[in-house]
């Protein structure tokens, strides 16, 4: 971990201004500067940074945060990542200490093994670059595909020599120990215990991980042979989770955020081929379906993927169910086809850069739209296959989460499939509401153990206003818990100098009166409890505590209260401050007011939940015993709504 000595050094020499004028071009504007947001495509500008509090808001896509939280958003670093860049920028050096043994011992073990494939890549990039071998065999090999050497080597390409233990022995020789070479797959253990090559004398991939380091090695053979597999590919390893990586994202991702889209391909030479071409936003799930994992990974860069397909339609059949997965996650799906079974790495070679990009955006078209037009044209005129196509394509409909998006596609579809749009309606909602229907019986079984003792009386339920009841959470306390953060934030180290109540501090007062309430919202709950944490360690912790809280969700709350419309934005800055001099002229309106809501609004719902109790209480001791819980709780309510009157209305 890194020191607190060295986080505050980094802190203290931030200029948040200065940070995120290297990515965004800013202007000031009265106390603040503005941008056009580098996560959005935008014309008028609306991403804000505040120097003197030290954060910025973008509020064309909501996000927020410090100089930290920008980095990490922008170039994706973890926060040590974030932290240590700051330090190389401000020349401070990083003390990291080795507090948490096991989180050590596993980081330890996670870095033995990457410091071996770093090696290995090392190893095999010589071996290309340097030996007679390496250049007639490998790196002609990779020439005569049309890779270029600066290609070649921003990939990091190289050649495993065709030869029994030469990696293995130069690790062994170079101090490497065998357990990590075995790990990472990079030697196979004989019977008699020595170990040998796994790759000879093929072309060597490396696979990036995230931040840029190696972590796993595809290994393509040169021979023709059809009994030798065409790729040989690492083993999965504590560093290598392969539905947790995608060929090439490293090197893509700057460009999937920049264009907001990513191309998915096939194979690790489409991805190099794709990128020499100038079309950088590109990677491969290399040669195994589409993982979940992999679609979150692109899911936080951009919301649309474009497949390249090679021509051959089963290929695309068969991968028909994993792209629903895709619009299962929210993404919108683009598919475009090569021609003559050309994949998009020879295409690209065959008609040159231009030629290709003018082929993509000439020919994408909407995955269910595609899929709708195959299985149709399949299915011919027979009545019985094209119901199956129909159900088949509104079920990929129905899971799109966006029900305005699902519903373009429902007319779309309509015209495609010559079917009357409200019979694919009906269709759609069948589906949705089977599914609403499950989801609400597991809920309904969590809250009444005892389904037999349920009134029997569904026949006439409406099952529309059934669903719409039990898709839709009832959130209500919501805006008072986090009014409370809010106040916490804003005014918790200022002092409290009302008549009855004086000399102590805003903050530890609210914590104070709101001992015995429960916060429902998790962020909330954190954000409280880590502000108690810090009371009883005698720390009164303010806005910046909280704005570089290494906690993202409490990060993300901060800013989010802090940075509103009023308190960022100039166009309100008049507004805010009349806001905010009401807010001060009142404070012991606005706190207690807020304190007594956020009460009032949890003895409403003990309340209800009371009601309920009632009713479905059989044994007239139980009624009883409720009945001077609810009669209890009514009194409080009373007080509370008394109190809140003679607080607010002055
Ligand atoms: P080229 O034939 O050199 O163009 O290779 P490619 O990278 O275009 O691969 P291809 O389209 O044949 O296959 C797509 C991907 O599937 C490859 O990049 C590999 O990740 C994977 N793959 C292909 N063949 C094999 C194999 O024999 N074994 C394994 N494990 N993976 C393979
Ligand atoms: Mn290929």
């Amino acid at each position: 971990m890194i020191t607190r000595q060295t986080v505050d050094k980094i802190m203290e020499a931030i200029d948040i201004v200065e940070v995120i004028g290297e990515f965004v071009q800013l202007k000031k504007r009265g106390a603040n500067y503005v941008g056009l947001s580098p996560f959005a495509n935008e014309k008028t500008p609306s991403f804000t940074v505040s120097p003197a509090k030290g954060i910025f808001k973008d509020f064309s896509t909501g996000k927020g945060g410090s100089a930290v939280t920008f980095l990490m958003e922008l170039e994706k670093f973890t926060y040590p990542e974030a932290l240590k860049w700051l330090a190389k920028k401000y020349g401070i050096e990083v003390d990291e200490t080795q507090d948490r043994p096991q989180d050590t011992a596993a980081d330890n073990h996670r870095e033995n093994l990457m410091v071996v494939t770093s090696y290995a890549s090392k190893f095999f990039q010589d071996a290309m670059w340097e030996t007679a071998d390496g250049k007639t065999i490998g790196l002609s090999y990779f020439k005569e595909r049309g890779f270029t050497p600066d290609t070649i080597k921003k990939f990091e390409l190289g050649y495993s020599p065709d030869a029994w233990e030469a990696f293995t022995s130069s690790a062994l020789n170079a101090g490497y120990q065998q357990q990590f070479l075995e790990e990472t797959g990079l030697s196979v253990k004989r019977d008699n215990g020595s170990l040998y090559d796994r790759y000879r004398g093929r072309v060597m991939f490396p696979i990036h991980g995230f931040t840029g380091r190696v972590i796993a090695f595809g290994g393509r053979t040169l021979k023709t042979d059809k009994n030798v597999p065409k790729y040989v590919n690492s083993p999965e390893s504590e560093i290598y989770h392969k539905s947790n990586v995608l060929y090439g994202l490293y090197f893509a991702k700057k460009s999937i955020r920049d264009q907001d889209n990513c191309y998915l391909v096939e194979g690790y030479a489409d991805v190099i081929s794709v990128h020499q071409a100038g079309i950088e936003n590109v990677v491969a799930s290399s040669g195994t379906s589409l993982t979940v994992e992999q679609i979150r990974l692109i899911g936080r860069l951009t919301k649309n993927i474009t497949i390249l397909y090679d021509g051959d339609a089963a290929g695309i059949k068969a991968s028909l169910r994993g792209l629903d997965l895709i619009l299962e996650e929210g993404l919108n799906v683009k598919v475009v086809l090569f021609p003559d079974g050309d994949d998009p790495d020879s295409y690209v070679r065959k008609v040159g850069s231009t030629a290709f990009k003018n082929h993509i955006e000439q020919h994408k078209q909407d995955f269910i739209l595609y899929k709708t037009n195959m299985l149709l044209k399949e299915a011919g005129n027979d009545p019985i296959q094209r119901a199956n196509v129909i159900r088949d394509i509104v079920e990929s409909i129905a899971k799109i989460p966006d029900s305005i998006k699902a519903s373009v596609f429902v007319r779309e579809c309509s015209h495609q499939l010559q079917i009357d749009e409200r019979v694919l309606l009906t269709e759609l909602n069948k589906m949705k509401l089977a599914k609403a229907k499950k989801d609400g019986q597991q809920q309904q079984r969590q809250q009444y153990p005892r389904p037999d003792e349920m009134p029997d009386e569904p026949h006439f339920f409406d099952e529309d206003v059934y669903a719409a009841e039990t898709a839709k959470p009832i959130e209500t306390s919501i805006t008072q818990e986090r009014e409370i953060i809010r106040l916490l934030l804003v005014y918790g180290n200022q002092i409290i100098n009302w008549d009855n109540i004086a000399n102590t501090y805003i903050g530890p007062f609210i914590i104070a009166e709101l001992s015995d309430v429960e916060f429902e919202q998790s962020d909330c709950k954190k954000f409280t409890e880590i502000y108690k944490q810090q009371l009883e360690n005698g720390v009164l912790p303010d806005e910046q505590f909280f704005i570089h809280h290494p906690d993202k969700p409490i990060v993300d709350l901060t800013i989010d209260l802090l940075a509103t419309k009023y308190t960022l934005s100039e166009n309100w800055y008049n507004m805010h401050k009349i806001f905010v001099h009401e807010e001060q002229m009142n404070m012991k309106a606005t706190i207690l007011g807020a304190i007594f809501h956020l009460k009032k609004q949890k003895v409403g719902k003990i309340l209800d939940q009371l009601r309920t109790d009632l009713q479905n209480a059989t044994d007239p001791i139980d009624q009883d015993a409720i009945m001077g819980q609810y009669m209890q709780m009514k009194k409080i309510e009373k007080h509370i709504v008394d109190y809140l009157g003679s607080v607010i209305i002055k």
